[in-house]
């Protein structure tokens, strides 16, 4: 009989697991004891500015100097934190070994050192409809460059790159569409709340007072009978109506 065989398979599969358990643990001991390593040996650490960090990464300090973060620096002591510091922490012990990469914090995916100061942001995350930044599946730097002068995405100079940073992700949305919904051109912050939103799919509003912001024409008694006046039930892009909101290649009206 077979029974033997599939105990021994469940054996093997408990096994495996029990495996996969111990060196999770083991493993994840390992970076925790790393991590505490480098937390406790950074508390060491004392400020030493922002001109000792440029002399190493010009880059970065050619970049920050034009930031608004830049101009928030208010402290002219090396006491505290100041400019470069104020996100990569104490950099004394980095600078002592001549850098690396263990010696300094990286906040790539960590939106905690952000939240120290943008603590409303945290609470935009917080809402039922968010990007996953608090669940560490991105980062605030998949939108906002830490240290360049467009730190703000929407402050593009030229039309088409308003949306760039999103199409980096939602590359669906780029088109080209043959009839292309001209409201995205005002960038998709029109109509998202990108942080979080209690609407569904992060949108500012759950219901047609999102398109009338812009088509007022349609809450003109003229246009009572538009769709049969359907749109003041609900929502205008809903499975029977402007279906295809951000751009269509069937319709003119954007149905489908
Ligand atoms: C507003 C917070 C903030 C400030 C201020 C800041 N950084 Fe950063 N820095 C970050 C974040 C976040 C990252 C991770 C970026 C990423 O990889 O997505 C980073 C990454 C870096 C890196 C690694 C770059 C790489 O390619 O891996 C260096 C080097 C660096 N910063 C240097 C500096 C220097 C020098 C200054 C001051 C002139 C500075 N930073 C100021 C937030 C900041
Ligand atoms: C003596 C030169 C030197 C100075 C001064 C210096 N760094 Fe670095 N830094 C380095 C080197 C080298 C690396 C490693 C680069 C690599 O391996 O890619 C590095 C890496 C980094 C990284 C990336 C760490 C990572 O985990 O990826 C950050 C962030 C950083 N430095 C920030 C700073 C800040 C902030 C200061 C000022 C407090 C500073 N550095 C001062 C040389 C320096
Ligand atoms: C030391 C406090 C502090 C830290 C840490 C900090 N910020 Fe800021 N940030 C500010 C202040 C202050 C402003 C300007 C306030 C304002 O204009 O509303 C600002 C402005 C901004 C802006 C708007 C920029 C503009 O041009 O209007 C963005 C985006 C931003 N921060 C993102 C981040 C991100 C991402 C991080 C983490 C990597 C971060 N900040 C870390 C204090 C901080
Ligand atoms: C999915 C992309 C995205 C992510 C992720 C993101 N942001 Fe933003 N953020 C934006 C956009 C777009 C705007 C402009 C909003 C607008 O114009 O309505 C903005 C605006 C801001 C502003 C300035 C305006 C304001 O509301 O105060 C700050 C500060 C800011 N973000 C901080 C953060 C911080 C901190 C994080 C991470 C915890 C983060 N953002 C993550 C896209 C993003
Ligand atoms: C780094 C990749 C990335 C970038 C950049 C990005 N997003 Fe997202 N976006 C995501 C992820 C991941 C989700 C969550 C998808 C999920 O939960 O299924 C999401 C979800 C969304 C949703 C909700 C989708 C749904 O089905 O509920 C909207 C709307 C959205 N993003 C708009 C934007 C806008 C607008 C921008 C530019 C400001 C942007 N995103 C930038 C990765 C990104
Ligand atoms: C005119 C308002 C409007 C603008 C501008 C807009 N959206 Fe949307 N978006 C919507 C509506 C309404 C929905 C919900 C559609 C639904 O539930 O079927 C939606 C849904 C989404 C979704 C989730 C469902 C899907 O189709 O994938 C993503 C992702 C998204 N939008 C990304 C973007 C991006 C990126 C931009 C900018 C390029 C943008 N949106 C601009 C109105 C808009
Ligand atoms: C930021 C302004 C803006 C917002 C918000 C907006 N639109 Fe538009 N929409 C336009 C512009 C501009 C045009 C092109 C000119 C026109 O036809 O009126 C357009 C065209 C359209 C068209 C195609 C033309 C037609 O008569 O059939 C439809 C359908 C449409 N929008 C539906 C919507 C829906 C549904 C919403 C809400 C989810 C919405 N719009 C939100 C600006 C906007």
């Amino acid at each position: 009989m077979n029974i033997h065989r599939h105990r021994k398979i469940g054996q093997a599969k408990a096994e495996i697991v029990v495996l996969a358990l111990v060196f999770g643990l083991f493993w994840s001991g390992i970076v925790r004891a790393d991590q505490n390593k480098v937390n406790t040996m950074l508390k060491k650490a004392t400020y030493v500015g922002m001109d000792t960090c440029i002399t190493c990464h010009d880059k970065e300090g050619k970049e920050y100097k034009l930031s608004t973060h830049a101009r928030i620096n208010i402290k002219n002591d090396t006491t505290s934190a100041e400019g470069c510091e104020t996100c990569h922490g104490p950099g004394s012990i980095h600078v002592d070994n001549g850098g690396g990469k263990t010696t300094i914090i990286n906040p790539k995916n960590d939106p905690e050192i952000c939240f120290n100061c943008h603590t409303d942001k945290k609470m935009q995350f917080r809402l039922p409809y968010h990007h996953p930044v608090i669940e560490g599946k991105m980062g605030c730097t998949n939108c906002h460059d830490p240290h360049g002068i467009d730190v703000r995405p929407w402050t593009a100079t030229s039309e088409n790159d308003v949306n760039e940073v999103c199409f980096k992700c939602h590359t669906d949305k780029r088109g080209p569409y043959i009839w292309a919904h001209d409201a995205l051109k005002e960038g998709c912050t029109t109509c998202h709340q990108v942080h979080g939103s209690v609407n569904d799919k992060m949108l500012i509003a759950r219901d047609y007072n999102l398109c009338l912001k812009c088509h007022a024409e349609v809450s003109n008694p003229a246009f009572s009978g538009h769709a049969g006046g359907h749109w003041t039930q609900g929502t205008c892009w809903s499975a029977t109506c402007h279906q295809a909101v951000h751009g269509s290649n069937f319709n003119n009206h954007l149905r489908y």
